[in-house]
């Protein structure tokens, strides 16, 4: 009888520890190039704050971390936005993704991205824009 109540326990527990796994942006990350970030503070309107090290970078000078700043709208799969102003170079990245959590439960974050590079004049504005994607999981 005791044996039951002790596997009806992890039952229960199992059933509610993995009806509450979501998606938590707060953390460390790390994407499909190699950089890291952190998003620290996470506040209840949905803002946040964090630093980016990124991992390649389009100019010569040397890297350091730069400042993030973001929304999320919260739920089990949040979709997130988020822009770091590069603390090395003359350039913003801005963000958009969600974060899913994968046939492991495990939290992937899927992004695009758009880096604008500073441009002397009008002219070259055509070229200022770089899209791609990137892909965090969890920094473990
Ligand atoms: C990201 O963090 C990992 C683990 O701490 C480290 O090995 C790696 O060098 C970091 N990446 C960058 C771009 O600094």
């Amino acid at each position: 009888m005791k044996s039951y109540g002790v596997l009806a326990l992890l039952l229960l527990c199992f059933c509610v520890c993995s009806a509450t796994q979501q998606c938590n942006i707060q953390g460390q990350w790390r994407n499909n190039l190699g950089s890291n970030m952190t998003i620290q503070s996470v506040s209840d309107n949905g803002a946040f704050a964090g630093v980016y090290l990124t991992a390649v970078s389009s100019v010569n000078t040397k890297i350091v971390e730069s400042p993030l700043t973001g929304f999320w709208k919260k739920s089990k799969q949040p979709m997130i936005g988020f822009a770091v102003k590069w603390a090395f170079s003359d350039s913003l990245t801005v963000w958009a993704g969600q974060c899913f959590l994968n046939e492991n439960n495990e939290e992937v974050l899927h992004t695009t991205w758009l880096l604008r590079s500073k441009q002397k004049a009008l002219q070259d504005n055509w070229k200022a824009t770089r899209i791609g994607v990137d892909t965090f999981t969890r920094l473990k």
